[in-house]
């Protein structure tokens, strides 16, 4: 079946009906400018349902006043080539205007504490418009399975909660961060690194890959965790600022305090030159490494 591309509400359900009759129908949200990352979610998508469907919509309502929504990258054709190589049959790719006809919105789901940390302090309104969208996604597309990267980690729980408190039916299946080969999550703002900066990022994921490994080795401190993220950090040359460094409850995301349970998440957000990077590990006691 190749890629169909569809831009209205009224059409996506048509055509989603239809395909429903095949079997499940698996769920990958994403804001194009795809790469592996967005595609390994596509692939797992492929693998798990009878048919899948991607969407691309830059969504406004998850932009802050301050964050450049024009400026967002865009390839629609080569996103189109991709989604269609990795086994993608429907292309859900609405205007603004489709998704948000005026009048202005003005219901919205408002994430309460969950939001309101880590990413959220720093950007209010930002899961207000992600659960917003993704709700408004799912209602267009009713999934029987929806796919998030586990890169994004608190938009993971925030969508988690969600479905969870608002009764949300279908599964959330959550892939694994996407790696370049120096450990480097792949994200579409990697590409505003210089080649300085961009030499330097690695020390991101290493400096929550070696609180992993201290974890592994019996280090349970939540504080002696988070400095070591911190110097390891603090030591790399061109980190701007450290925006964050956490070690939280993987469902609430409160702060870990004294000792750290089991599955807990490592993040952190630093300024390196122009992108704000995010990336995250999840402290188990066994698992690769891998997300
Ligand atoms: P976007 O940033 O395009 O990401 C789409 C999906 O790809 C998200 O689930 C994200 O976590 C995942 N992803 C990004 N980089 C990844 C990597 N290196 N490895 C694995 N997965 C990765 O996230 C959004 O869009 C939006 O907020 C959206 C959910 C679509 C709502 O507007």
């Amino acid at each position: 079946m190749a890629l169909e591309l569809i831009r209205t509400i009224e059409e996506f359900r048509r055509v989603r009906d239809e395909a429903r009759a095949a079997g499940s129908l698996g769920f990958v949200p994403t804001m194009g400018f795809l790469h592996e990352g967005h595609i390994s979610l596509v692939k797992m998508a492929r693998e798990q349902n009878a048919v899948v469907a991607a969407s691309i919509f830059v969504n406004p309502a998850q932009f802050g006043p301050n964050e450049d929504l024009a400026a967002y990258p865009r390839d629609l054709e080569r996103d189109m080539e991709m989604l269609e190589e990795a086994g993608c049959d429907l292309l859900f790719h609405p205007s603004p205007e489709e998704m948000y006809p005026p009048p202005k919105q003005d219901v919205y789901v408002v994430p309460g504490d969950i939001a309101s940390r880590l990413e959220g302090a720093a950007r209010p309104t930002h899961f207000r418009g992600v659960a917003t969208v993704v709700i408004k996604l799912f209602n267009i597309v009713q999934p029987d399975r929806s796919y998030l990267g586990q890169k994004d980690g608190q938009q993971v729980a925030v969508v988690r909660r969600m479905m969870r408190d608002l009764n949300v039916p279908g599964e959330l299946v959550v892939g694994p961060t996407v790696r370049e080969p120096d450990g480097l999550a792949m994200s579409s703002r990697n590409t505003y690194l210089t080649t300085e900066e961009r030499a330097a990022a690695p020390v991101i994921y290493r400096a929550l890959t070696d609180a992993l490994d201290l974890y592994r080795a019996g280090q349970t401190n939540a504080d002696t965790l988070r400095a070591s993220i911190r110097t390891t950090l603090e030591s790399a040359p061109l980190v701007a600022s450290i925006d964050y460094v956490s070690i939280a409850d993987p469902l609430t995301l409160a702060e870990a305090e004294g000792e750290v349970v089991e599955g807990a998440m490592a993040s952190t957000a630093v300024q390196l030159g122009k992108p704000r990077l995010l990336d995250n590990v999840i402290l188990t006691k066994s698992e690769s490494r891998g997300a």
